[in-house]
């Protein structure tokens, strides 16, 4: 192995770089802003060129590329997705969302190799698939990112030399149980030996994951971890981890002992990946060349003073709990190592299970995304996955329960409602909307109960998207659409030409305010409905969402059917 060296290649910034942190580094921990910083960056600086200082910045995992894209792949996607949409929702205009492929690594490899291809062209192909996937699920990402990009493996290297420059790194043997298809390695506390149903075969497996691992001894490079614990510590008392159900675990761990990391795998076992730089017998492991993704992204390495412009740090990242201590514990360590400022938060979601087992490629339970888009449609998956994906629980994928909340949620809730005020306005419903918003409507105490619902629910959703909740943010936007179509089943405006006056009104605003919340979630029947309502496109976003705030829409709206009969077979 070559000794460590200190110098730097000639990258741009490198060492301005390096001396414009020393100048203005505080304390990492200190720079995090919390929930309540992320409650306030509602109210944007936004400068004379219209555009806030700092890009709001989504991401996405980056995904493997050793298989196809299934069902929980897309959920990440959406969660992401429906973030980014919200945030624009309202009015910020620099909002930014990544995504990508994560293509190196001894599992890429091994794959590649099976399939008998060569590995950048097995890459290429299963990359094509992920970038498909997220045109499909209509994910308004900004910008696709794959690790084997060259601006990404220069920003790895950067990274890699400056962490190496601050003495974080040294050389060492390692010995540990690796998991291919985890990418990771455990400690002998975490292993145990495990009967292979299938093979009748003992195996050495990871607990947490039942992945099979391998024995390992080898020397390479370390990456001073433990040196972060108490700093770790600190960060999670912000609202870093969300939702806050996954900080005890973390905390636990943490506080139980961090060991340095292996951070490099020797190139006659591992070539698939980005060499270490200045010594080329040692790849850089996959999980640090995959978590400077993000980076990569924002132009890093930054010119001085530019992170922030450029859109680091993250605001969030959405990942899957499996990967939980690579996203809350390695992470955030290795930017601390380099005084670079910290993610503002973690999203972190359950899994998509089949039968209660986790979705994945290597049970062979997966649901392939491209079919269930074409079989339900996108909006209804995007709205699927989101209402009853889990954040803090798992979910179970059922067709069954697709075409249940198909009927039970969007053709009897919002469908219904639309389609049942616009008939019973007979061709006028522009007529209510005038006379309402003149105040020549009287309200009974349950238009008015109704109306005050209506009035609260724009809020009761922001609050929820604020605390990255969009579960429960759709959830109350769905109860509100079965209250419309119960308040119009009570109140009878068929009935009564003098009570019609109020309730169409009602109707109507209820069919724009929950259109224009729709719209992160399912984009196109969002559309549908505030086109159907004549909404004009530029009263569309979230301050519009006000009770009686537009006067201006509804002129010549007619019948139309929304969610028609789902053309599948049960
Ligand atoms: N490549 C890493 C991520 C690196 S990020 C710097 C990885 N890739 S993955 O393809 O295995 O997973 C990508 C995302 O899909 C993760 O957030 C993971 O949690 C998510 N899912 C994979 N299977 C899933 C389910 N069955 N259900 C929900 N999400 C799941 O990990």
């Amino acid at each position: 192995m070559a000794t460590l060296r200190g110098g730097f290649r000639a990258l741009p910034w490198a060492n301005q770089l390096l001396a414009y942190q020393r100048a203005s580094w505080k304390c990492a921990s200190c720079k995090v802003a919390g929930s309540a910083a992320f409650r306030s960056a509602r109210r944007y600086t936004t400068t004379s060129e219209g555009a806030s200082s700092k890009p709001y910045y989504v991401t996405t995992p980056i995904f493997y590329v050793n298989a196809a894209p299934h069902v929980g792949h897309l959920y990440s996607m959406v969660i992401a997705d429906v973030l980014k949409r919200w945030r624009t929702l309202l009015g910020d205009n620099n909002v930014q969302l990544l995504t990508g492929t994560d293509e190196h690594g001894m599992k890429i490899q091994q794959a590649a190799s099976a399939a008998g291809m060569d590995t950048q062209a097995f890459c290429d192909m299963n990359c094509k698939t992920f970038q498909d996937l997220a045109k499909a699920a209509e994910v308004d990402y900004n910008h696709f990112i794959r690790t084997t990009d060259p601006a990404h493996k220069e920003a790895v290297q950067y990274f890699w030399e400056m962490l190496q420059h601050r003495g974080y790194i040294y050389t060492a043997k390692h010995e540990g149980w690796y998991s291919v298809s985890d990418e990771t390695f455990y400690p002998q506390s975490q292993v145990h030996l495990s009967l292979d149903p299938a093979t009748g075969e003992k195996r050495m497996v990871s607990i947490e994951t039942g992945k099979e691992v391998e024995w390992s001894s080898e020397t390479n490079y370390h990456f001073r971890l433990s040196a972060f614990q108490d700093r770790l510590l600190e960060l999670y008392k912000t609202g870093f981890i969300a939702p806050s159900h996954y900080r005890h675990s973390v905390v636990k761990a943490v506080s139980s002992g961090l060991s340095d990391l292996s951070i490099s795998r020797p190139a006659e076992r591992l070539t698939w990946g980005i060499s270490v730089p200045g010594d080329n017998t040692q790849t850089i492991y996959v999980w640090l060349d995959a978590l400077v993704n993000y980076l990569t992204k924002a132009g890093y390495p930054f010119p001085p003073g530019e992170g922030a412009r450029l859109g680091w740090p993250a605001d969030v990242h959405v990942v899957g709990k499996d990967i939980v201590r690579f996203h809350c514990v390695y992470w955030p360590a290795f930017l601390m190592a380099l005084d670079l400022p910290l993610p503002r938060n973690v999203l972190v979601h359950g899994h998509w299970t089949m039968n209660r087992e986790k979705m994945s490629k290597s049970t062979g339970n997966v649901v392939n995304p491209f079919f269930a888009i074409d079989r339900f449609g996108v909006d209804v998956m995007r709205f699927f996955l989101t209402y009853q994906g889990g954040f803090t629980s798992d979910a179970d994928y059922d067709n069954a329960h697709i075409i249940r909340d198909y009927r039970k949620y969007l053709q009897q809730g919002i469908g219904n409602a639309a389609h049942r005020s616009i008939g019973c306005a007979g061709g006028n419903l522009r007529t209510y909307i005038v006379n309402a918003t003149a105040g020549n409507s009287p309200a009974t105490p349950e238009d008015q109960a109704y109306q005050s619902m209506l009035e609260q629910l724009p809020t009761k959703v922001e609050e929820h998207m604020e605390k990255l909740n969009p579960r429960d943010a759709l959830q109350d936007i769905v109860r509100a659409t079965l209250k419309t179509t119960k308040y119009f089943h009570n109140s009878a405006p068929w009935k009564d030409p003098e009570q019609r006056q109020r309730v169409l009104f009602n109707m109507a605003e209820a069919m724009r305010i929950t259109g224009i919340l729709l719209q992160p979630f399912m984009p196109n029947k969002a559309k549908e409905v505030l086109d159907l309502f004549r909404v004009d496109t530029s009263k569309r976003n979230f301050s519009a969402a006000r009770y009686a705030s537009d006067p201006d829409y509804g002129e010549g709206v007619e019948k139309k059917i929304l969610f028609p009969p789902l053309l599948v077979e049960e």
